[in-house]
């Protein structure tokens, strides 16, 4: 069986380093890139993070890209907050060794689209679209080559985790995002209403700990760190798993369900800027541009990521 081809877009962040360790520890999928970009932190920390990364699952030969250092159009806002001055904090962090290619993000993903015609390339995305937005700008031939985009972003019924309306990866770059659901490329969106039902549990950290392996030990810190603030913004037991689940998605897509709908992106208002206005109901008539997901089987998402993890050393 022939890898899927996958370019992942990232902002690490804890929760898009276990997305990341995700895909090396699972063979169904061929990364060909991870590009970077300012979000949870700003650009240096994101691309050192994802190196980090990869360093940590032994993959030092994947090429690690420097993208968009701010949005299209607003100032960066970045989310220490929730994340850490780092960006990955919790488990002890180094400087990496591997390289950063000197190619922009956004040149390596255009270039690659283009070498891998005809839909072979799906585009993994779990922070702001800055990066897709500026590669489909300046190709826009590339939109028929990209045989999805799958993205963790906006919400609808949850409301939004950055402001009341808005989701976080939406709100920093709500340009780009407009950009990205416009252009006809196939969708499949992770939002908040979906990744609020991946809970990081203690037994489910536990679990990463038990592994006793270095991927198993630094994903359960990374974790413990990661889930305080939601515990005390949620008052839930753990926190919201993000990012893995577009990885998942690609791996068991059959403990997904949503629905084929319209989604808009709100760029003028002050109140309500990154909302993803979505026609749950359709009431629109607006043509469907994405597929929103709003239920999973979480047990089996979390099941699926102890699994593949606990293949990395
Ligand atoms: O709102 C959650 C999203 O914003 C996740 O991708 C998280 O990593 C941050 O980028
Ligand atoms: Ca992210």
């Amino acid at each position: 069986m022939t890898a899927r081809k996958i370019i992942i877009d990232t902002d690490p962040g804890q929760d898009d380093a276990v997305a990341i360790l995700l895909a090396f520890g699972s063979p169904e999928l061929e990364v060909l890139g991870i590009t970077c970009v300012a979000g949870n932190v700003p650009l240096a920390k994101t691309q050192r993070n994802a190196r980090i990364i990869c360093e940590l699952a032994g993959r030092t030969d994947m090429p690690v890209f420097a993208g968009a250092s701010r949005p299209m159009v607003r100032p960066l806002v970045t989310a220490e907050h929730v994340h850490g001055k780092s960006g990955l904090n919790g488990p002890e962090l180094w400087d990496p060794t591997m390289p950063l290619r000197k190619e922009h993000a956004v040149d390596f993903i255009v270039k690659t689209l283009r070498l891998n015609r005809d839909g072979a390339v799906t585009l993994c995305v779990l922070g702001p679209l800055t990066n897709i937005a500026l590669a489909l700008i300046k190709a826009p031939d590339i939109a028929e080559h990209i045989h999805e985009i799958v993205l963790m972003g906006g919400g609808s019924f949850e409301g939004g985790n950055i402001t009341p309306m808005a989701e976080f990866n939406i709100y920093v770059d709500p340009h780009a995002a407009k950009v990205v659901f416009q252009s006809g490329v196939p969708l499949v969106v992770m939002p908040l209403d979906l990744t609020h039902k991946t809970i990081t549990t203690r037994k489910r950290v536990a679990r990463f700990k038990d592994m006793g392996s270095k991927a198993g030990v630094f994903t359960a810190e990374m974790l413990s760190f990661f889930e305080r603030f939601d515990q005390e913004k949620y008052g839930s037991e753990g926190a919201p798993l993000h990012d893995p689940n577009v990885i998942a998605y690609l791996l068991k897509p059959g403990i997904y369900a949503g629905r084929e709908l319209n989604i808009e992106i709100e760029t003028e208002s002050a109140l309500c800027l990154g909302a993803t206005v979505v026609d749950w109901w359709r009431v629109s008539g607006r043509a469907p541009n994405a597929m929103f997901m709003r239920d999973v089987d979480d047990d089996a998402f979390f099941e699926l990521l102890f699994e593949r993890i606990a293949t990395l050393k």
